[in-house]
């Protein structure tokens, strides 16, 4: 199922994403805030996890163009964490854009609409969302959306004295 904002669509994957997905996680701008670039095939191999996540459950990280252009921009999106974290279970919500479409508010557009979708269509009654200490862009889109700021936390897939180690969690409720 599609879903519409003022300038974004939330959508389905497409075979033709798989290539600019592939190019965006092989940036080094846009990981700079994660342990690693990603493969080609590692970075196919997650669209074939979202895809079958968003086959089982309707939601998931859906696929984001731009209206205007017809461009696939990366994904925005709902998610359950696959490793355990100090406040699982929980449901996430995470964005990653290619860097030619930052600073145009385009993620906080998308993540209210992906907000909107769990909490009215789903009936979640919490989501959360975290990031490394240092991805203060990050936590500007969570702001944006009304998330409050909760504690910080060491995440447990890194390893100790990892720059990327410490992290903050966001949360928002339904109500
Ligand atoms: C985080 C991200 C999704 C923000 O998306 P966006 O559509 O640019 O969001 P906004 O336009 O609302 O900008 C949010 C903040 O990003 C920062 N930002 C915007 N444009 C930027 C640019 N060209 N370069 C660096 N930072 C930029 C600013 O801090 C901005 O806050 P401000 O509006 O108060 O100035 C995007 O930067 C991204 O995909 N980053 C790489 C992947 C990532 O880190 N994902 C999150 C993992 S938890």
């Amino acid at each position: 199922m599609n879903y519409r904002t003022d300038r974004l669509i939330l959508r389905p994957w497409r075979e033709s994403d798989r290539q600019p997905f592939a190019s965006l996680n092989a940036s080094a701008d846009v990981m700079r805030y994660f342990p690693k670039t990603l493969t080609p095939a590692e970075s196919s191999g997650m669209v074939d996890i979202i895809e079958q996540k968003m086959a089982i459950n309707g939601w998931g990280l859906w696929a984001i163009e731009e209206k205007s252009s017809g461009a696939f921009m990366g994904f925005v999106g709902l998610n359950v964490p696959s490793y355990p974290l100090p406040f699982s279970p929980c449901i996430e919500i995470g964005w990653r854009l290619d860097s030619p479409f930052w600073g145009k508010g385009y993620a906080p557009e998308a993540a209210r609409k992906a907000l909107e979708i769990g909490f009215e269509q789903y009936g979640m009654s919490e989501i959360v969302s975290f990031t490394a200490l240092v991805n203060t862009p990050s936590q500007r889109v969570m702001e944006k959306i009304g998330m409050v700021r909760g504690e910080e936390f060491d995440h447990p897939a890194l390893e100790a004295g990892h720059p990327l180690r410490r992290h903050v969690v966001y949360r928002i409720k339904k109500s």
